[in-house]
């Protein structure tokens, strides 16, 4: 159960596929705007990942999943199927977007705020990303993958707020998702998860709620995950590659300063 040490040539497609990723969340974020459906939203990146960048979008048709991209709205996780669903103002959204490039896959997912959110979805939008910022940053050739956990999880817990525990990141490269394992929270082993090798490529995306750590998914949909307690969540994911020195972030948009 070996993790993958990536060759350069392929932390170069790897590279790639994070870049076309990213790419995508900063050409969908002016259409993210009260009265498009998310539907609107993943027909506009389906179009773009497959037309322009002559890439695959790789939630469609994974495990059976319907749509190009994820959608989570509000009290929504994770997994949010793209529908006829109008975004409002007060909403806060979550658009993840996965493309696969010559082999590779590249991950990452934001958080939009429509309009004048409350005080309380800012916050959990923020907190929600410094949690991810945080977990970046443990990342270095030594280091056991735990560490990130722990640290997003202390941040979560300093600010009172709670990590999803049921969902977690992932390696990725020639699969969406491959070993190892990347939890958000402290596990509670002294030597948690393995200890990290220049070349591995994961993500890394914390799920953070206001209210308590426990999700559902739906019966309905089999899809998308809610908080139980119907307490907002955010999250915000980057696919991460380690360096010989500490971290590489592989879908890295212009607008952040990590
Ligand atoms: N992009 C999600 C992740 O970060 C996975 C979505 S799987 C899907 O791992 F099937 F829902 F698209
Ligand atoms: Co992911
Ligand atoms: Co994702």
């Amino acid at each position: 159960m070996a993790i993958d040490i990536k060759s350069n040539n392929e932390i170069e497609k790897m590279r790639a596929a994070g870049r076309l990723a990213a790419d995508v969340i900063d050409m969908i974020g002016p259409y993210v705007k009260a009265g498009i459906s998310t539907e609107e939203l993943d027909k506009i990146c389906h179009n773009y990942i497959v037309d322009v960048q002559k890439a695959v979008p790789a939630p469609l048709n994974y495990h059976g999943f319907p749509k190009s991209i994820c959608t989570s709205i509000n009290n929504v996780v994770c997994h949010g199927i793209p529908g006829d669903k109008k975004l409002k103002k007060g909403d806060i959204v979550n658009i993840d977007i996965t493309v696969i490039k010559d082999g590779f896959h590249g991950d990452t997912s934001k958080m939009f705020i429509i309009g004048k959110a409350n005080i309380k979805a800012q916050r959990i939008c923020r907190i929600a990303q410094e949690c991810l910022y945080i977990g970046i940053k443990k990342v270095k050739p030594g280091v056991r993958l735990g560490e990130v956990g722990k640290a997003i999880g202390a941040h979560a817990d300093k600010n009172n707020c709670s990590v999803v525990h049921d969902y977690c990141g992932h390696g990725i490269g020639r699969n969406f998702h491959a070993e190892p394992q990347v939890v958000h929270y402290d596990d509670g082993k002294l030597n948690s998860g393995p200890i990290l090798e220049a070349g591995m490529t994961f993500t890394i995306e914390p799920m953070v709620n206001i209210g308590g750590y426990e999700v559902a998914t739906s019966r309905v949909d089999g899809w998308t995950v809610t908080t139980k307690d119907r307490s907002l969540s955010a999250q915000w994911e980057h696919t991460i590659l380690v360096t010989k020195d500490g971290y590489e972030i592989l879908t890295l948009r212009e607008e952040e300063t990590v």
